[in-house]
Parts: structure tokens; C-alpha cells; sequence
């Protein structure tokens, strides 16, 4: 079968280490890819916003199956076009992709169908707003509607923050992204991240983790798209997973049906694990970045037949085979990153991290010029160790970053504390 592989980042390069494993495959090809998936697969440039485009290429190549990595394309509705001609595709339509696209969205899902999730309003002017907040002191949460490249929600410890974070909002912070808000309660817990196959009708956990979203040690400073990720979550217990597939994903997929929008693909929901039980943060309609790069490492079995299953509305109900190792990524970033990642300096010895055993490279934001490998991003290389424990992948993740030459890059070094 040929495939076509959607993205540019780590998490693409993760699945295209695993989709080029598969003994159904012919050929991979990869849009845009980057010079770690180019060992894997043949990166072609197409304009993945001119579907005619994309449509044109499949009909050429023989492409029997895409797989879409980011959610950009799902929102577009890449998959609702590559489905009129008859592609299947591993991701949701566009109306399903709401779930990530639109926070208000989600939350009067959840409401409509008692899925557990913080209480909340919706709001598209400011002076109700600002009277729900007067209602509801802080500590409080306030979130643009909209996907605002993770910096739309403001977790708000007075209220001074609170009515701030309004005005910011509705001023045009976030574009339209920002044209409409919700203020939800805040919760407390540990926050885990779960993944959940899904062809429209059935669901299948997949696997857990647990991610860095602050670009600094201790878990301070900007919020990035993650600095460094595990999996398992060791909080994700078997009794937690079953509970999070009964009391959140199942009703979302019935709910998402009676919307005319069945789910396909993978549903990533955010949680926090409060002392009532798991509650539903926020979801998005894609696999993680980073934390694809440590959940699949850990299959052990063949992806391609699973996204085809979602595609295709022919789900098994047959447990994902999971290695009960930890796998541990560390992301290798650009100075300046997230505000103003450098680009352009040179990274080696790249190879000699790719030799050690139970390492694994993944390339990010990196660029080939001649011999040279490019920082070309903000995320520019994921170390991913393997280990029986989550300190045996630490230390092998962290011996893997240790053997690189870039003086530019950076990382943090406390990746797991919670775990450890
Ligand atoms: P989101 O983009 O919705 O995942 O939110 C980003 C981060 O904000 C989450 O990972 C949480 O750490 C925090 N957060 C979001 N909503 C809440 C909430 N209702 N209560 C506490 N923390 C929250
Ligand atoms: N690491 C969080 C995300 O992929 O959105």
C-alpha cells in the first residue's frame, strides 16, 4: 500500500518510523517531512492547503491511505475532501475536528452528554464577562474559543489576572481565535494526557503520557508546545484508563455522533485527576508532539492496520499490544525559543546518538544544507530513551543529548521530576 504521511515535525517523524515498519507498505511519502523522515520515506513539497492539490498527487502516486499529522489540515478539512474522492484517511472531518477548534464547542458537548469537565460560561462580549466574573472569584480559568497555538487560556490566580485576561482577549490578542471566550472553575489534580482510537463509533485506548508544557526547569516560565514528555503516565492506571474510556471518551463519541459529526482518528484528551475523578481539560483531534515520540516507540505492534481500522469505521476491540517500558523524550530547542527560536546554526554528531541503544532520534525542526544539518525551528531534535524504569529512559535520553554538538540548542534537564 502506498501512504501518504501529512507534517513536518517530530510527531510525524514518529509515525513514520512506525508506518515504515509495517509489511502492508510499499511506499511512504511524506509532506513536507524533514531530514529524519527522508530516511524513511520520499518527502515530496505539496501545498497541503490546496486539497485539489493534495487530491491530484494521490491519483498520481496510487495512494491508497494519508495519514494527517497536525491539526491545521484536519480544521480545513483535508480529510472531508480526501473522503469525497474516495482516499481514506486516518483524522477527523472538519466539523469533528471542532473538538479541538473550538473550546465552547466541547464544553457544551460535555455538558449535553454529563461528561465530567469543569463548570462554565461562554461569552462574546465583555460586560458579561466581566459580571460572570464578578460571580466567580478567582482562582478561575479564562481561554480563548479558538486554536491559539497553546497560549489562548490564562489560568488566573487573582482577579485582577482574570478581568485582565478578558480585556486581552476581547481586544484582539488572538484574532478571531479570540472572538469568543470561556471562563470555566478551576480544578485541581495531576494532569495526565490519554489517547483514544476512534472510528466514528467504537473507541480503543491507546496509551498515556505525561508532558512539560513550560520552557523552563521546575515547570516555570512561557508555556511551549511541550519541552519533553513520558509514557506511561504512572498516574494513568489500568482502573483510571477504563474510567477515563467509560466516563469521558465513550460519551464523547455517542455525543459527537447525535452532532452529525462522528469522531475518526485519535482523540487526545487532557485531563486532570481530581479527587472526584478524571475530568475532561480540553481535547485535541490529533496524536501529541512530543508525546508521540514516547508513545510509539512503546507498540509493538503494526500502526498502519490501526489508522486504516479508524478510516475505514472498522475498529477492533482487541487491546493495543503496549511494551511496559517508560520511554522518555527530551526535546532539544533553539535559543530563544518559544518567544524568538535562532535559526540557522549547525548541529552534529547527530549519528552518534542514533548508534546508541535504545535511542532514538527524532527530528523536529532541522534542515539538510550539503552535509550540514540546520536548526530550522523552535523544537529542533526529541531524544527519546527506553528504559525499564522512567530513570533508566532518562538517563538514556539525557547520554543521547549529551553526545550532540550544538551550542545553540538547549534543554531542560529536570524532564520526569514528577515521575521520579
Ligand atoms: P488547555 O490549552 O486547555 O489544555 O490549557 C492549558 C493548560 O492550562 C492545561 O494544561 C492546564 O495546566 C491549565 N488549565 C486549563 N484549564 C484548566 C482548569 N479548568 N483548571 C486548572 N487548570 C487548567
Ligand atoms: N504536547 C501537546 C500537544 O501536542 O498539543
Amino acid at each position: 500500500m502506498n501512504v501518504l504521511l501529512i507534517g513536518s515535525g517530530g510527531r510525524e517523524h514518529a509515525l513514520a518510523l512506525a508506518l515504515s515498519k509495517s509489511p502492508q507498505l510499499t511506499t511512504l511519502f511524506a509532506a513536507p517531512g524533514n531530514p529524519g523522515i527522508a530516511k524513511l520515506a520520499e518527502c515530496v513539497t505539496l501545498d497541503v492547503t490546496d486539497h485539489q492539490a493534495v487530491l491530484d498527487f494521490c491519483r498520481v502516486m496510487k495512494i491508497q491511505f494519508v495519514v494527517v499529522g497536525p491539526e491545521a489540515p484536519l480544521v480545513a478539512g483535508l480529510v472531508d475532501d480526501l473522503d469525497k474522492a474516495g482516499i481514506p484517511a486516518f483524522g477527523p472531518s472538519k466539523a469533528a475536528a471542532q473538538l479541538e477548534g473550538s473550546k465552547g464547542f466541547t464544553k457544551d458537548l460535555a455538558r449535553d452528554f454529563h461528561i465530567p469537565t469543569a463548570a462554565y460560561g461562554r461569552f462574546k462580549d465583555k460586560a458579561s464577562a466581566l459580571a460572570y466574573l464578578d460571580a466567580h472569584p478567582a482562582p478561575i480559568v479564562v481561554k480563548a474559543d479558538g486554536l491559539a497555538a497553546g497560549k489562548g487560556v490564562i489560568v488566573a490566580m487573582s482577579d485582577k489576572e482574570a478581568r485582565d485576561a478578558v480585556e486581552m482577549i476581547f481586544g484582539g490578542a488572538f484574532g478571531q481565535a479570540g472572538a469568543e471566550l470561556v471562563i470555566e472553575e478551576f480544578m485541581e489534580g495531576e494532569e495526565a494526557s490519554f489517547f483514544a482510537l476512534c472510528d466514528g463509533e467504537h473507541a480503543l485506548a491507546f496509551a498515556s503520557a505525561q508532558d512539560h508544557k513550560r520552557v523552563g526547569e521546575g515547570d516555570t516560565g512561557p508555556n511551549t508546545g511541550g519541552m519533553g514528555a513520558y509514557s506511561p503516565a504512572p498516574i494513568m492506571t489500568e482502573a483510571m484508563s477504563a474510567r477515563v474510556m467509560a466516563e469521558i471518551i465513550a460519551p464523547t463519541l455517542i455525543g459527537m455522533k447525535a452532532r452529525s459529526a462522528p469522531y475518526k482518528g485519535v482523540l487526545f484528551a487532557g485531563l486532570m485527576l481530581t479527587k472526584d475523578g478524571p475530568k475532561l481539560i480540553e481535547y485535541n483531534a490529533r496524536f501529541g508532539d512530543p508525546e508521540t515520540q514516547v508513545m510509539l516507540p512503546r507498540l509493538q505492534e503494526d500502526l498502519l492496520p490501526l489508522l486504516m481500522q479508524c478510516a475505514t469505521g472498522q475498529l477492533r476491540s482487541e487491546p493495543v499490544k503496549l511494551s511496559h517500558r517508560t520511554a522518555m523524550t527530551v526535546v532539544f530547542a533553539a535559543t530563544g525559543y518559544p518567544e524568538n527560536p535562532q535559526k540557522g546554526s549547525i548541529i552534529s554528531h547527530v549519528e552518534k546518538a542514533e548508534a546508541m541503544s535504545d535511542v532514538i532520534v527524532f527530528h523536529a525542526g532541522t534542515k539538510r544544507e550539503g552535509n550540514h544539518l540546520i536548526a530550522n525551528g523552535g523544537r529542533v531534535l526529541n531524544m527519546t530513551g527506553l528504559g525499564s524504569s522512567v530513570r533508566e529512559a532518562r538517563d538514556r535520553a539525557y547520554a543521547g543529548l549529551d553526545v550532540i554538538d550544538w551550542p545553540e540548542g538547549f534543554c531542560r534537564r529536570d524532564i520526569g521530576w514528577r515521575a521520579l
